[in-house]
């Protein structure tokens, strides 16, 4: 086993973004709920513990308070916003209670480095979050760092090896926030750098062959790289037990299926069931062309067809899916109770319950970009763990209106042809996403000496950090153009290209 550090789960949202920036060093740690024992914490042979922030008050009825013991088990302690609270609290300090929070951006200054901030600059913006703060450090303790706000931002006990946080280092918007835990875990702690994605890929596989034992299992697999790096990973630990469904909408683009086919079938030698319904999922869609209407048909039709392909399966005991954290994060309510503290284990995304399978989600504590270091570490090619964002319900919003088949045999070709094109260039790669959309519109265009009149594609290539906004790509004119020139000459069907160049917001990245 390797040294374990533990991180005590006062409920904040940003535990597992701690757990996170403890692997993003290379080292393993495990979250314990707050009540744990320090006798149980001991038996673990945690080398270091860490207080998390939390939703609630020191002074609430109900404050979430840990097992005092574990300040004598002569392991270091670092307490984060309401740990250094905690700290203050159960030491003997003084903590003040504050009628409102302190949010937002803070320069902290280090007035004496020690080992916690040990070749750090001495100014660093940190990002708080928190409504009590410290007044009074308890003995032992002295300050080693101050912002606008408190005196005591970051205190320390060198003698037990106690350190106290006010803000919050594991956030992205503190600078340098992993180098400060990085140095509490071996400077402090004396970690080893034991934990990689190779041990993490190993510690899961024995995981998954704990919970799983003889029983099957059922994946759906959307060929995007959440459900693929799960696929592979639940593989790995329990082969032949597992079984893929991957469910053919006739909304895929050019090729998706085969290379499916190819990867997981022939490649891996995952037991693969392709459902093909294409033709069920045209006929329901046939004459209807509001967005929702159409979104809800093929969710409706998806979840119809995947259940009855289980029941063809044969019986299963659980279901896998790769749900990531940031999924898991937005099922959790945070509320400033008791409550809050248990983890809803929310079936997210998930199918109907009367089916009766429990659920099994080996990527639920990671963040995407660790999904695709294991994924590239299980032998997935780039273009699985690297692959653009593509929306379930397919080409099926990229062709507006109503959807036929012919119209998505027209966008699939062009398609392609952007993706070649944006693939040879290296831009794919350094995009969010680039498609192309099918405009149920018609515009006249000469081939030859003849006047054709044919279908419109509109070509969709932003830059975005999280979907959440984004902005068109300022492609290279030159790729524009041999973009375009392929397309009409080489599908038939279109007689014009136009480029989308509306961000987001106000325009939303797909179409419909
Ligand atoms: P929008 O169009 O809302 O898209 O700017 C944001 C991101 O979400 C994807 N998207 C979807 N994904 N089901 C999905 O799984 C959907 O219905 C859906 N609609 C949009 C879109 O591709 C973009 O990455």
């Amino acid at each position: 086993m390797p040294q374990t550090i533990a991180v005590l789960d006062f409920g904040s949202q940003y535990t597992q973004v701690i757990a996170r920036r403890i692997r993003e060093c290379e080292v393993y740690s495990k979250i314990y709920h707050y009540t744990t024992s320090a006798e149980e914490l001991k038996r673990d042979g945690v080398i270091g513990i860490i207080l998390s922030g939390g939703p609630s008050s020191v002074f609430a009825k109900n404050a979430p308070i840990p097992d005092e013991k574990l300040f004598q088990l002569g392991v270091p302690v670092l307490g984060i916003c309401y740990g250094i609270q905690l700290m203050g609290r159960l030491l003997g300090g003084a903590v003040a209670k504050s009628t409102h929070r302190e949010y937002g951006h803070g320069t902290l200054s280090i007035t004496k480095p020690g080992r916690l901030f040990a070749k750090l600059p001495r100014k660093l913006r940190v990002w708080n979050s928190h409504g009590d703060k410290l007044t009074e450090m308890p003995p032992g303790f002295s300050a080693i760092g101050t912002t606008d706000n408190s005196p005591y931002a970051v205190i320390e006990d060198r003698k037990r090896d106690f350190y106290g946080i006010q803000f919050h280092p594991e956030v992205f918007h503190t600078e340098r926030g992993v180098d400060v835990i990085r140095n509490f875990l071996l400077n402090v702690c004396g970690a080893k750098q034991d934990w990689t994605t190779k041990d993490y890929i190993n510690h899961s596989v024995a995981e998954i062959r704990k919970i799983v034992g003889k029983s099957r299992v059922i994946l759906g697999l959307s060929g995007g790289v959440d459900s693929s790096v799960a696929a592979a990973l639940i593989h790995k630990a329990i082969g032949k037990q597992l079984t893929c469904v991957f469910v053919d909408n006739g909304l895929l683009r050019k090729g998706e299926r085969e290379a499916v086919e190819k990867l997981y079938g022939d490649h891996f030698h995952i037991d693969l069931r392709v459902v093909d319904a294409s033709k069920l999922f045209l006929r329901r869609l046939k004459g209807v062309d509001e967005p929702e209407q159409k979104r809800k048909i093929i969710g409706r039709t998806f979840v119809a067809v995947f259940e009855k392909s289980l029941k063809s399966i044969g019986h299963a005991d659980f279901l896998a899916q790769g749900t990531l954290y940031p999924d898991v994060i937005e099922s959790v309510a945070i509320a400033g109770n008791p409550a809050a503290l248990i983890k809803s284990h929310h079936n997210v995304g998930g199918l109907p319950e009367r089916m009766k399978l429990k659920l099994l989600e080996p990527l639920r504590e990671l963040f995407k970009d660790e999904v695709r270091a294991v994924g590239a570490a299980l032998g997935l090619p780039k273009e699985v763990v690297w692959r653009q964002p593509f929306p379930g319900p397919g080409l099926g919003v990229r062709v507006l209106g109503e959807i036929t088949k012919d119209k998505l045999e027209v966008l699939r070709e062009a398609d392609a042809i952007l993706v070649e094109e944006m693939k040879k260039t290296g831009l794919y790669w350094k995009v969010w996403q680039s498609f192309c959309v099918f405009l149920p519109v018609k515009s006249v265009g000469v081939v030859g000496d003849e006047r054709n009149y044919s279908w419109v594609i509109a070509v969709r290539v932003v830059e975005s950090i999280d979907a959440m906004t984004a902005d068109w790509a300022r492609l290279p004119y030159d790729l524009l153009q041999h973009i375009s020139n392929r397309i009409t000459n080489e599908v038939r069907e279109v007689s014009r290209v136009v480029l989308d160049i509306s961000s987001k917001p106000p325009a939303t990245i797909e179409w419909e």
